[in-house]
C-alpha cells in the first residue's frame, strides 16, 4: 500500500513540478502477456522526449574521452546490443574489458546490472561505462561541458527539463530512459506463444528437452514456458570452472561485490533471448558457438565448490545430450531471434538519417 501511495505521490509531484512548463509525453510501454508486470522507475518516469536523447546519448562518442567510443561501439543493434565481434570488448586507448558486452534488452525488468550485479539501477549502471578507463575514460565535468556548448543538446534538455543547463543527473537518467524502451518481445518463440505461428518438429522437439528435468534440464534457470524474460534474474554457478575452494575462481563474479566467499564464480543468469546473436558466449566469451555450449551442458560440467544446486546433473558432467538432441535445441534457441528488435528503427543510430 506505502509503495502505491509514494509511486502517486511521484507521479503527482512530475505533472506539478515538471509538466506546467513543459511538455513531455509517457512512453507508451505496452502490456505484454508472458512477461511480469514491469517495474515502475520511481523519479525517472520514462518519456518519449526523454528516451529519445539517451538514444542520441547512447549512439554519440562525445562520451568519451578521446570522442571516439560510443556506447553502441560495444552495444551493436544488429547483436541484440551485444559486442559480437570480441571475447573482451575495447574501449578508449585499446583498453580491453575483463568480461564479455553484454546484450541490452528487457532491462526495464533487471533487479540489477552487469554479470555481478554490481549497479543497482539503471540510473547509477550508465555512468560506470562512461567514467572506466577501459571503456570511454571520461569525466564527468569535461562531459558535461562538452554537452552544455553543444546546441543539439542544449535545446532537446531543455525541451524535457526546462532547463538547457545539463547536469550529470540529466544525463544518467535520459540514457537509462532509453535503455529501458529497449524490449525485445517479438521472436518466432513469442509468436509461437502466441498461437500465431508453430514450431517445427525439430524446434519442438529442443523446446521438449529444455524444459524436461530429467533431460535438458534448463528451465530452472533460463525458463521458457511462459516466462517472456527467458531468466529467473538470479546470480549462478553453472559449472563452467573447476574450484576446489572459493579461492580458486578466476573471476570471484558476485562475490567480488558482495565479499561473500559463497557468492564467488556466480554471475547473473542471462537471458536467452537473441542468444544466436549474441556470440561469444558466457562472462568471458569462451564459447564461440552455441555448439561449444551445448557440449559443455551435456559433458563439460564441473562440481565446483558453489555450483549451483539445480545444475542437477553436474555429479556425471552434464545432462548428456546426444548430438541429435543437441541440434534440436540448438533449433529452438534459435527461434529466440527477434529480428524486429533488432532492425527496429526507433532503436537505430539518430545521426543515420
Ligand atoms: C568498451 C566497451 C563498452 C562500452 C563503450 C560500453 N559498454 Fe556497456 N558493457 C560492456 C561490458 C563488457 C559489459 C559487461 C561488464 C560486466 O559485467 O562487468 C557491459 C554491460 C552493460 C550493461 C549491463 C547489462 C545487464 O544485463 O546487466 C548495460 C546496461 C550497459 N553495458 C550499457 C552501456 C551504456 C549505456 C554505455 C554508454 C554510456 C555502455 N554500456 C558502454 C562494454 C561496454
Ligand atoms: C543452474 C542454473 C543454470 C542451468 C540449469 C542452465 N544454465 Fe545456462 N547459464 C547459467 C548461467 C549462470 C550462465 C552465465 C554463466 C557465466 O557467464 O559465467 C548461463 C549461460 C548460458 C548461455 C550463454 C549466455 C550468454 O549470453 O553468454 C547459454 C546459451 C545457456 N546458458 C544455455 C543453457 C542451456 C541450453 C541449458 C540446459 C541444457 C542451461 N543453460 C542450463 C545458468 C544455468
Amino acid at each position: 500500500m506505502k509503495k502505491i501511495q509514494l509511486i502517486i505521490f511521484l507521479s503527482a509531484a512530475c505533472v506539478v513540478f515538471m509538466c506546467g512548463r513543459i511538455s513531455t509525453t509517457p512512453y507508451p510501454f505496452r502490456e505484454l502477456i508472458f512477461f511480469p508486470k514491469m517495474p515502475v522507475s520511481p523519479g525517472n518516469p520514462v518519456t518519449v522526449e526523454g528516451a529519445g536523447i539517451g538514444r542520441y546519448l547512447f549512439y554519440d562518442p562525445v562520451l568519451s574521452s578521446d570522442s571516439t567510443v560510443s556506447c553502441a561501439g560495444c552495444h551493436n543493434q544488429e547483436r541484440a546490443f551485444s559486442d559480437s565481434q570480441h571475447e573482451f570488448s575495447t574501449g578508449v586507448n585499446k583498453g580491453i574489458t575483463s568480461r564479455n558486452a553484454m546484450p541490452l534488452f528487457n532491462l526495464a525488468w533487471h533487479p540489477s546490472f552487469f554479470y555481478d550485479g554490481r549497479a543497482g539501477t539503471l540510473e547509477d549502471q550508465v555512468s560506470h561505462p562512461i567514467t572506466a578507463k577501459n571503456e570511454m575514460n571520461m569525466d564527468w565535468s569535461l562531459l558535461l561541458t562538452r554537452l552544455n556548448a553543444n546546441k543539439l543538446y542544449v535545446t532537446k534538455f531543455r525541451e524535457v527539463y526546462g532547463s538547457g543547463k545539463i547536469d550529470s543527473t540529466m544525463v544518467k537518467n535520459v540514457l537509462a530512459q532509453f535503455l529501458r524502451t529497449l524490449i525485445s518481445h517479438e521472436s518466432k518463440f513469442d509468436q509461437v506463444q502466441a498461437a500465431k505461428r508453430k514450431f517445427s518438429t525439430q524446434e519442438f522437439n529442443g523446446f521438449r528437452l529444455m524444459n524436461n528435468q530429467t533431460r535438458g534440464d534448463c528451465l530452472h534457470c533460463h525458463p521458457t514456458d511462459g516466462n517472456g524474460l527467458i531468466t529467473t534474474l538470479k546470480f549462478s554457478d553453472n559449472g563452467l570452472d573447476e574450484a576446489y575452494s572459493p579461492e580458486d575462481y578466476k573471476d570471484k563474479g558476485r562475490g567480488g561485490v558482495t565479499g561473500n566467499v559463497k557468492d564467488n564464480g556466480k554471475f547473473m543468469i542471462p537471458s536467452l533471448r537473441n542468444i544466436a546473436l549474441t556470440a561469444p558466449y558466457m562472462h568471458d566469451g569462451r564459447f564461440k558457438t552455441l555448439e561449444e555450449v551445448l557440449d559443455f551442458y551435456s559433458s563439460g560440467v564441473h562440481t565446483s565448490v558453489n555450483v549451483d544446486s539445480k545444475m542437477s546433473f553436474a555429479y556425471q558432467k552434464g545432462v548428456k545430450l546426444t548430438e541429435t538432441e543437441k541440434k534440436e535445441v540448438i533449433a529452438f534457441l534459435k527461434t529466440l531471434t527477434d529480428s524486429v528488435f533488432i532492425s527496429n528503427k526507433e532503436f537505430s543510430n539518430p545521426f543515420i538519417k
